[in-house]
């Protein structure tokens, strides 16, 4: 059965692709039925590299990569972005970061040691959670970070002591919770005010703590952090939130008398995760900032700060898919079709946790119409393992090489080895090369550290 003429679409740059809009990394095609990305046949790579694998556009990658650092430094020179590494976190990854010029955003020791392994600059590096741990924190200060994003008074007292008994001066952030309801799933929403991230403004609280931050010594404040959530399409969210930050580096300005350097608006910009999904693209939400920011700090009579983001969904969602082999299969009259995957909520909890939606393609049958309702589902022992729950399919078979869109954010950074289930591998592909980033977790690795 082959598609007619109209599911599958001819893109700007003469490649041949199924239609799914932005769900698909740049350089996917179609040839001879077979799925490619970055000129690697997905159906090869699966029997060479066995599933579940997860594996990533690299042109795509660098692409989103260059698309920020350039739609932010044209919209407003004095910026950066930095990369959100929970997001997808490897050394590959990180060295890829480097050599794109992008500063960096670690959650924790463990994020913060992939870095310095790389050899990532220090001073490009912001360091974030709502409880880093002292020895988190003297891992950083000692590695000299180049900001470290308060999120507590509690953390403020500890940061000036061991910046102090190592002789260092250490550059801060005030994580803010501006209040913003952001447009999006309720776990992933974190600027409103019922928050355990960073300092509340309710009863003025984080603008008192300001006083204290400055009162501290070994500290310096640079600036003002916020993160209003994740997967965010209305771009007027971000409006919303530079307005009230900008306001209240005002009032800052006006009671302390300090000029701020950084105003970061931490990430959040949405993807698309299916066909119909339509989100802003990089440009948009860097214009939207960017004038936001220009537009309060008029207003407000404040000069204009360096302004900084730290996308992390945005920059590799898109450009990595993960491909699975169908082992089993078991329909339900009238109730569904299940088609089993050698993988599942180990390597994709996003379905599990968040119900989310994913494309999924047959990939040695990507120029045959998806023709059938199905629900992938996993091998793990929890009747809520899928990882596409009633999408379309191409009509499966036994052995089928199956690949889910989108699941290069959140994905293997959430993996976990559940039923014994060793991590897939990760292989960027490129020019029509696949290497292999991360190796595919052993038995042995499963019980390395037990004694
Ligand atoms: N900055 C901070 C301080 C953050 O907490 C986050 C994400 C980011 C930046 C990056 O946000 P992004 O551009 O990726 O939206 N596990 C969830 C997402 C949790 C996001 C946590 N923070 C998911 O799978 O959807």
């Amino acid at each position: 059965m082959s598609l007619p003429k109209s599911d599958l679409t001819k893109q700007a740059d003469g490649r041949v692709t199924m239609q799914l809009g932005a769900v698909l990394p740049k350089t996917a095609e179609v040839r001879d039925g077979h799925l490619f990305i970055g000129g690697v046949d997905m159906v090869d790579l699966a029997h060479e590299q066995g599933t579940a694998l997860y594996v990533f556009d690299e042109v795509d990658l660098r692409d989103r990569m260059e698309q920020y650092r350039e739609a932010f430094h044209e919209c407003y020179p004095n910026s950066e972005a930095l990369y959100a590494s929970k997001a997808f976190l490897n050394k590959e990854v990180l060295r890829i970061a480097n050599e794109e010029g992008m500063f960096l955003d670690v959650s924790g020791g463990g994020e913060l040691a992939c870095a310095r392994a790389v050899g990532f600059p220090m001073e490009r590096v912001f360091v974030h959670g709502n409880n880093k741990t002292e020895h988190e924190l003297r891992e950083a200060i000692e590695a000299g970070v180049g900001r470290i994003v308060l999120d507590t008074r509690i953390e403020l007292g500890r940061v000036s002591r061991i910046a102090g008994e190592m002789g260092k001066t250490q550059k801060v952030l005030m994580r803010i919770t501006p209040g913003v309801e952001a447009d999006t799933h309720e776990y992933i929403k974190t600027g409103c005010e019922d928050s355990k991230f960073g300092f509340t403004m309710l009863e003025d609280f984080a603008f008192n703590c300001v006083g204290d931050v400055l009162n501290v010594p070994n500290v310096e404040l640079v600036g003002f952090h916020c993160h209003i959530g994740s997967q965010i399409f209305a771009l007027h969210s971000f409006d919303e939130a530079v307005q009230v930050m900008v306001e209240f580096v005002a009032r800052v300005r006006e009671r302390y008398g300090i000029e701020v350097e950084d105003l970061d608006m931490g990430g959040g910009l949405g993807i698309a995760y299916t066909v119909d999904e339509n989100p802003s693209s990089i440009r948009e939400f860097a214009e939207c900032t960017a004038n936001a920011v220009r537009k309060y700090c008029a207003q407000y009579s404040v000069p204009e700060p360096r302004l900084l983001v730290e996308p992390g969904r945005s920059l590799v969602a898109n450009a990595g898919v993960t491909l699975y082999t169908v082992g089993v299969m078991k329909t339900l009259p009238n109730i569904r079709k299940y088609v089993g995957i050698d993988g599942g909520m180990s390597d994709n909890i996003r379905t599990a946790l968040y119900h989310a939606d994913y494309e999924a393609v047959i990939a040695n049958k990507a120029d045959e119409p998806r023709v059938e309702i199905v629900t992938l589902c996993g091998k793990h022992c929890e009747s809520g393992d899928a990882v596409v729950l009633d999408g379309s399919l191409q009509h499966p078979d036994l052995g089928d090489i199956v690949c889910v869109f989108g699941t290069g954010a959140y994905c293997y950074t959430m993996s976990s080895s559940y039923n014994g289930q060793p991590r897939p591998a990760i292989v960027f592909v490129r020019d029509g090369a696949a290497r292999v980033v991360t190796r595919r977790e052993t038995y042995e690795d499963l019980m390395a550290r037990d004694i």
